[in-house]
């Protein structure tokens, strides 16, 4: 059943059909194609295009609809163009005449608009629950490790001591932002294309100040030829999405990382965790490895989207049925990511042991060493090159820096006093770095009650 036959003479060709239908994804959004229908047709009631007993009809009979396919009593089947031609039909088996009047003043180029929008905007939501669940896990999982040591890495190498709380504090600000470009887009994207038409708006009298407000939006568009081919709320979306999985992924090859026998600072829950058949000895990260992994397909559904919006003139032009399918696998790929990472940092466990023991390998505190010269009135680069010195000498004896004598320090520089073991202790390293950010336990307590605050708070306007 076509929308359309009037000015054909010939059959489509049935490839062609099969080419063009777009009835097996867009059926995806069926509820949002219903809502946005009742309310235009609750407007043509009111703005006396149709009338009232006709709107009542309508909308009585799409609420029937809904409620069907919702209980399995109505499957949406292939042979319809898309999910608008199913609706439309539909509708007309079921009220007769009245149901033929819907598409007054609309077009399917208005209407798909209103409905990706509608969906995206609901997805923008979810998407923003599950990763706020998430920041609640790192949040209990930063205030039970506040004082839980562990080195600090750059270029992979350890570097200075942290803790826990103070590296998963760091990715509780990534999904901060994530969070942040959530509400930007929303605040961007919340207007209303119905009412555009086909790209030049109609001669009807449409209200589309009610419309807009019936479907929870700030106000219309203001232009009807972007209204209809505007895509870009989905490719900020989609930005946000592969800025998520980026975060996931980095977070995801730590985890692959701090599980490995060589590190140990983890243990993944058996629940998260999956075997090998032929290794008996093996338990794989395989959630972090597969989260790691679907990153690309999320990026890649930002590229196809950019890439085919690329060249398309105004206004509508069937290219733009293509941001569907993958936007939908992104979203969902995202959704899926998100909560089984959160299970699984949920339930893994730490081994502090393993970790401090590590913080203390590796000359984490040559800094504070260097920074306790400073203060007793060596100039900072003398200090660097005495203390590299004394982790040669560390590195030749195959001991820390903390189990030299003091013999051995005043050898290399007379200023080293006893008091040189206390500066450079592990804790000392760590709860007297207390510039705001900075791991001590002091200043870390302060950023964990804004993120309370953070958490109390309402990520979109009402
Ligand atoms: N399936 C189409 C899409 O997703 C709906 C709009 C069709 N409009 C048209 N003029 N053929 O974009």
């Amino acid at each position: 059943m076509k929308l359309w036959g009037g000015r054909f003479t010939k059959e489509t060709d049935k490839l062609v059909n099969n080419f063009n239908a777009s009835i097996s994804f867009d059926q995806k959004f069926y509820k949002q194609d219903i809502q946005g229908s009742i309310a235009h047709a609750k407007m043509l009631g009111a703005a006396g295009i149709i009338s009232e007993e006709e709107s009542t009809k309508i909308q009585d009979g799409l609420t029937s609809i809904l409620a069907d396919i919702e209980s399995g009593k109505l499957e949406i089947t292939d042979e319809y163009e898309d999910i608008h031609t199913f609706m439309e039909a539909t509708l007309i088996e079921r009220i007769g005449d009245a149901g033929k009047k819907l598409h007054t003043g609309r077009s399917r180029n208005d209407q798909v608009a209103l409905d990706m929008r509608l969906y995206t905007r609901d997805e923008v939501k979810n998407i923003d629950n599950e990763v706020k669940a998430l920041m609640e896990v790192i949040l209990r999982i930063i205030k039970e490790n506040v004082h839980t040591y562990m080195p600090g890495f750059t270029h992979l190498q350890k570097a200075q001591p942290v803790t826990v709380a103070h590296h998963f504090g760091a990715y509780f600000e990534m999904f901060k932002r994530d969070r942040s470009r959530l509400a930007d887009i929303y605040k961007r994207m919340n207007y209303c294309p119905l009412g555009a038409g086909a790209l030049a708006g109609t001669t009807y009298p449409l209200d589309r100040e009610m419309t807009a407000k019936l479907l929870d939006f700030y106000g219309p568009t203001l232009n009807s030829m972007d209204s209809v081919s505007d895509r870009d709320y989905l490719i900020e979306f989609l930005n946000a999405l592969s800025t998520i999985m980026m975060h996931l992924s980095r977070f995801s090859e730590e985890i692959c990382i701090w599980n490995s026998n060589e590190y140990k600072f983890i243990e993944l829950d058996d629940a998260y965790s999956t075997g090998s058949s032929i290794m008996p000895q093996k338990k794989n990260p395989d959630i972090a490895e597969l989260v790691r992994g679907k990153t690309g397909r999320v990026y890649g559904a930002l590229i196809s989207l950019l890439t085919t919006m690329k060249g398309i003139p105004l206004a509508y032009n069937k290219d733009m049925q293509e941001d569907k399918e993958l936007s939908f696998d992104a979203i969902d790929t995202v959704k899926g990511c998100v909560s089984l990472f959160k299970g699984m940092i949920d339930t893994m466990k730490f081994n502090p042991a393993r970790m401090e023991d590590s913080a203390k390998k590796g000359f984490t505190n040559a800094t504070d060493a260097a920074d306790y010269l400073v203060k007793k009135g060596v100039p900072f680069r003398d200090a660097h090159g005495i203390v590299g010195q004394l982790v040669l000498l560390c590195i030749d004896k195959g001991i820390a820096l903390d189990d030299l004598s003091l013999d051995e320090y005043k050898k290399i520089s007379p200023v080293f006093e006893n008091d040189i073991y206390d500066a450079i202790s592990l804790k000392t390293c760590v709860e007297k770095r207390l510039t705001l950010g900075a791991p001590g336990a002091d200043v870390m307590n302060k950023v964990i009650a804004i993120y309370d605050d953070y958490m109390k708070s309402s990520n979109f306007p009402a």
